[in-house]
């Protein structure tokens, strides 16, 4: 019997230490296998306990199941502590999580300076309730003249003056001809044909005219603005104004209208903004130098504008549009005027250089 008993003591000793040895989970799950397996040392010997004398089975029966249990518990213990540091090891390795989104290129380039300053005064008229449209640089004559109430000889028409575009040889001859449009302003006519009054839009775009120097160039952009009801006025108009400028050229603005003309307005106004570098005074402190920026005026024109001629409603009177009910007011700026006189850029030319020295500065 003490043989038995020693080789269970024995046994105990060795599942003890493989248990503590064991550094991974498949080591412990070895040495469970070896030590309580069904074909391991210990179990054997239980079933040999049958076979002693009944006086001595109740003792070595009673050491071998605590030596099994004991065990037992030190694997579930051990197990606990390796799976635990297991898991810990692979959250460490695992640290980089590859369902992230990747890390995003830095941003390279910026807007054109043009891009950025027609995307701020669309935002300023949105936020004033207009729907920014956008209209054919291919154009009829019709709309970029006749329908804007221009007369058969106004000089605009001229070849000199307009890109036309020549129909192709052999082509039937056309009932209207078609030019580049010289301003954003025939997208009045095309949208109060398609949709009738209220209306509220801007129309940013390029333009065409034949001209080239330092302050012209064959092409620019414009943004014409159109709003269209029954009881607009003027006042609507210069407020409409006074929000823009103060939201483009700061809190402080003031705005004027001079009496100009314009085919398709009447009356029509030229506008101008207090300038915002002298403040509206013409002279700058402290030396009290004339303000080269509005050359001593104080005042910088900005846009042309008016209410709506009538005679521009009749060309629409088919879709809602009565020249004795509805009225309204449109404007038209030059984007590349704003951007030179907010950012104090000397030359046009310097947009369409595409010298990164120049874009660089802005956006
Ligand atoms: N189309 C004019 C131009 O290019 C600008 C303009 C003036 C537009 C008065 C308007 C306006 O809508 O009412 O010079």
């Amino acid at each position: 019997m003490s043989d038995l008993v020693g080789q269970i003591e024995r046994i105990r000793e060795d599942a003890l230490a493989a248990v503590a040895a064991a550094r991974t989970t498949q080591e412990l799950e070895d040495a469970r296998v070896r030590f309580l397996g069904r074909k391991a040392e210990l179990p054997n010997l239980l079933r040999g306990v049958a076979d002693l004398p009944p006086q001595e089975r109740g003792a070595v029966g009673k050491l071998a199941n605590e030596v099994r249990s004991g065990a037992d518990a030190a694997i579930t213990a051990r197990g606990a502590e390796l799976e635990l540091e297991e898991l810990r090891e692979r959250l460490e390795h695992d640290r980089v999580d590859v369902t992230l989104p990747g890390t995003p290129p830095a941003p390279i380039g910026r807007l054109h300076l043009l891009t950025a300053t027609r995307r701020e005064i669309e935002d300023v008229f949105c936020g004033l309730g207009f729907t920014v449209v956008e209209g054919p640089e291919v154009e009829l004559v019709s709309y970029n003249f006749d329908a804007l109430n221009h007369d058969p000889a106004h000089p605009a028409r001229a070849r000199t003056d307009t890109f036309y575009v020549e129909a192709p040889a052999g082509a039937p001859p056309r009932a209207d001809e078609v030019l580049l449009r010289t301003h954003t302003s025939p997208m009045q006519t095309r949208a109060m044909q398609r949709q009738p009054p209220p209306i509220a839009i801007v129309v940013p775009g390029r333009v065409y005219r034949r001209d080239s120097d330092a302050t012209h160039t064959p092409q620019f952009h414009q943004i014409e603005g159109l709003a269209v009801d029954e009881d607009i006025t003027l006042a609507d108009l210069k407020g409409t104004l006074l929000a823009f400028a103060r939201a483009i050229f700061g809190d402080e603005r003031e705005v004027r209208l001079r009496p100009h003309f314009f085919p398709f307005t009447e009356p029509s106004v030229e506008v101008d903004v207090s300038c915002f570098q002298c403040g509206g005074s013409g002279t700058r402190t402290p030396a009290h130098e004339r303000c080269n920026l509005c050359k001593g005026t104080g005042w910088l024109e900005i846009l042309g504008s008016g209410m709506v001629d009538p005679n521009v409603f009749a060309w629409v009177r088919d879709h809602g549009y009565d020249p004795e009910r509805h009225q309204g007011f449109a404007f038209g700026m030059g984007i590349e005027r704003i951007a030179m006189l907010k950012h104090g850029v000397p030359d046009l030319r310097l947009f369409y250089d595409n010298d990164v020295r120049f874009l660089r500065q802005f956006g």
